[in-house]
Parts: C-alpha cells; structure tokens; sequence
C-alpha cells in the first residue's frame, strides 16, 4: 500500500498550499501541472490518493481520471473544483471519482477529506489482496500453487487455459506478484473485446491528432506494461489483425506508436489464457501457429470446480469473510446441509458462480444461519445420457434443464440477460424455468 498523494493542478498557488499543508500533517506530496504529468506519474507508481483538478489546460481531469482508474484501479481521486457543474460531478462519480473539494480551498476539510481518501485507498488495497488468494488445499489446488511458484520468477510465457470462471486471471496475477516485475504494472487486456480499429491504438498507444478522435497521446498496453506483464485474456478470440501485430512484437520487442515513426522498445513479460482448445483452433485455420508456439511455451490447466469439490467449505468461508467485511454485514453460518449440498452441485460457472453465490447471500439474505434450502442451486444429477428415461418428454426436459441451469449460471442468474444470450424471449425463458422447477435467482 502506498500512502503517497499527488496533486494535479495548473495553478502554482494551489499546488503549493496543498503540499504544504498535506506535509504538515506529515505526508509525502508530490505535485504537477498538468494532465499529461500526472497520467506519466500515475503509469510509473500508484498513488494512495490523487487530489485532481477539474479544469486543466489539454488533458481534462475526466480524462486523467479515466486512465488513473485504469492503471490503478484502487487510488482515491478526490476532484478539485472551481465551478464543476452537476453533470461533470456525476460523470466524475460514476467513474469512480471519490469526493470533492471546491475552491477555494478550505484546509480543515481538505485535510479530513484526504485522510479519508487514504483509509478508503487501505481498505480497497486490503480487498483486493484477499480477492487475489487463491483458495484450495485439494491435490489440483496444490498442484497449481507449485506450478506457480515455479514459473513465476522465470521469464517464460505461460499460457493457461481453464473454462469460464476457473481463476485464469487470478492465476495471471499471482505470476506476476511471484516474480521480479511484481512492482511494475500487471496489465490486462481482453483480446476479443478490442474493435478491429483500434486494435493498434489499443497495443502500441497513439500520439496526439494520430486519427480523429485522438486529441490526446496515449500510451498502448505494451507499453504501459513496460517491465511488468501483460496478460492477453481470451487469446483464442483475437481477430487476424491482431494476432499479426501481436507476433511482430513478439518478435521484435519493439513497436510504432500509431502516428509515430519513433520505435518504443518495451521489456513485457506476456502470459495469456483461453477457454478454447487453441491446438485445435490452429489446426482449423484460425489461430496462427507461430503465434501459438511463441505463447505456448509453459501451459497451464486450471481444473473445473466440479473436479475439486473438496475445496467447497473453504472456498464458501473465504468468500463468506470477504464480502461480509466488504459490505459491512455479518459472517453467515452456513449449516452442514447447505455444505454438503454445495459439494454435490456441478458448478457449471465453477468458482466465479461460487463466489457470487456467496456474495448474494451475505448481501441478500438477512438471517444468519443459512440452510441447503436457502440456496438456488439443485443437486447435481447424473449427465442426460447415463439416464433411463421412459419418454422423450423427459429426456428432453433433463436436457433443458441443464442446458437453462448451467447458461444462467453462466450470466450470474439475470433472466433478461441470459435469455438475450441464447435467443429467446425474457417471459419464454421465466415459463421454462417455472415448468422445469428452476429456482429463480437467490430467492428460493
Ligand atoms: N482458487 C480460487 N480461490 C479464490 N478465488 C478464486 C479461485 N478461483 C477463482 N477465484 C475467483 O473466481 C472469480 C473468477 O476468476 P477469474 O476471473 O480468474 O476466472 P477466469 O478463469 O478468468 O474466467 P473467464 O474465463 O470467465 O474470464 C474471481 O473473482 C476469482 O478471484
Ligand atoms: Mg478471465
């Protein structure tokens, strides 16, 4: 955790009176001028808390606001304003924008409000932190934890494929915390989420008037994970484009920013993960080998939940803890029913569906003792076709109904996004639910 703040101001008086009184109170201050600074301070160190000015010449506090919360998810931004209007302030919140302060400047409250600023930064640190464990003393957890600290100091690319929901990015994350990039920046970028052109923006950054749209530089993933890692998730969706200009970096370890001739040469340790059977995409032609062969150098195999159903209790009280610290709510007890029911559900959305699970009770649910028929999930029968069944009816409605439970599960149990997912309408996928005794979500 650091407990630095920096100040982004353009003027020189307000730069001055904070430091100084943010010193008094015995913190380190560093402060800047303008936006382009602080995103270039900001890239290098995470700040505790930012107290960012709304109106600066080029890059506006918005804008700085939106890469800070990129780059360092958990530093506190308090907003600094002149004259902001209601819709900034809005804007500024709903981008994760803690508090503001008005100018003039009134100390005492500056004061209290950056201490606050810093207690909520610990508290998100700590969260983090225990959301970054990973959980299990079953063989495959163990397993996992080994093969982990094993890579992890080395430079080799790693690539982890799991099913939805397995940890894949959490495993990411504890090789870059286990190796010696641990105090640069772990960056993650989804490859199938990228639209086609911004695919080189997006990697390599762009320099200011690069395109329409650009009006300021902005760095790409590569560089940003500079000594760090950067963690390509999805992999088996990246287009063609993108797998060219990801191998040529690969290759080269150096790239053009868009609109620049300048080379940047970048030190990232890659590691990527997928949820398809890559070997297989390769041979249909849809992944490039030479990429694959380059990525592939240290595979990874997160087992489903269902194959270390042992580790249910543990994961359950983990979660339990977190999310009742979390959302201030009392630690649930859950009975020896409920335990034993959980191991002997399939978990098609595997940890991520456990973990919500958990999250929903502690929030939702205002007793303390939770019992196996608190919780929305069934136990797991037998796969459809081990079964005897005596009609077609009711082969087809097995099938339905782990086809529904295992998709819902897969959009945390939101009917309305669930039914876009698989092409029917909302009220259709209510009435099969209810026909086929589907418990809606955690109400059951
Ligand atoms: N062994 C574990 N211990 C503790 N938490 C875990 C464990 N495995 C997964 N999780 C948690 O489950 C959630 C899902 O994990 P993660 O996002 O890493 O999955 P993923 O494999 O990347 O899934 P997707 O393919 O859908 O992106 C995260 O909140 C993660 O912290
Ligand atoms: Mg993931």
């Amino acid at each position: 955790m650091d407990n630095a703040i920096l100040v982004v101001d353009d003027e020189a008086g307000i730069r001055q009176s904070l430091k100084g009184i943010l010193e008094d109170e015995g913190f380190e201050v560093e402060t800047v001028a303008s936006g382009e600074e602080c995103v270039k301070l900001v890239s290098s160190r995470c700040y505790g808390c930012v107290l960012l000015d709304v109106w600066l010449p080029g890059m506006d506090g918005i804008e700085v606001l939106e890469r800070i919360k990129e780059v360092c998810p958990e530093t506190s931004v308090v907003m600094i304003s002149g004259h902001a209007t209601i819709e900034t302030a809005v804007k500024a919140t709903k981008m994760g924008a803690l508090d503001f302060i008005e100018k003039p400047l009134q100390l005492e409250k500056t004061v209290q409000t950056v201490k606050l600023a810093l207690t909520q930064h610990g508290l998100a640190v700590e969260n983090r932190k225990s959301l970054l464990e990973i959980i299990g003393e079953s063989a495959p957890m163990r397993a996992l934890r080994q093969q982990i600290a094993i890579a992890a100091p080395t430079q080799g690319r790693v690539l982890i494929y799991g099913e939805s929901g397995t940890g894949k990015e959490l495993v990411a994350n504890a090789l870059h915390r286990q190796s010696q990039r641990a105090k640069n920046n772990f960056v993650a970028m989804n490859c199938s989420a990228v639209p086609e052109d911004l695919i080189e923006s997006e990697l390599f950054g762009h320099v200011k008037g690069a395109f329409t749209g650009a009006s300021s530089p902005k760095q790409g993933k590569f560089e940003l994970a500079h000594q760090g890692t950067l963690f390509l998730d999805e992999v088996g969706d990246m287009s063609p484009k993108m797998q060219a200009k990801v191998l040529r970096v690969l290759e080269e370890q150096k790239f053009e920013p868009v609109g620049s001739s300048t080379a940047i040469s970048v030190d990232v340790r890659i590691i990527s993960a997928t949820n398809k059977r890559l070997a297989e995409e390769m041979e249909r032609g849809n992944f490039r080998a030479d990429l694959f062969y380059r990525l592939n150098v240290i595979p990874f195999q997160i087992p489903p939940l269902r194959e270390h159903l042992e580790d249910v209790p543990l994961l359950v009280e983990h979660f339990n803890r977190v999310f009742a610290a979390r959302n201030n709510k009392p630690v649930k007890e859950f009975t020896v029913d409920a335990i034993e029911l959980m191991q002997n559900y399939d978990w098609p959305g595997n940890v991520r569906e456990l973990r919500n699970l958990v999250e929903r009770i502690v929030i939702m649910v205002p007793k303390v003792k939770i019992t196996a028929n608190d919780l929305p999930i069934r136990r797991s029968e037998k796969p459809a076709s081990s079964y005897d069944f005596s009609s077609y009816k009711e082969a087809s409605e097995a099938y339905e109904r782990e086809f529904l439970c295992r998709k819902l599960a897969e959009w945390q149990w939101n009917i309305s996004r669930t039914a876009e997912a698989i092409g029917i309408d909302r009220s259709h996928l209510y009435r099969r639910m209810k026909a086929l005794g589907i418990p809606r979500n955690g109400q059951p």
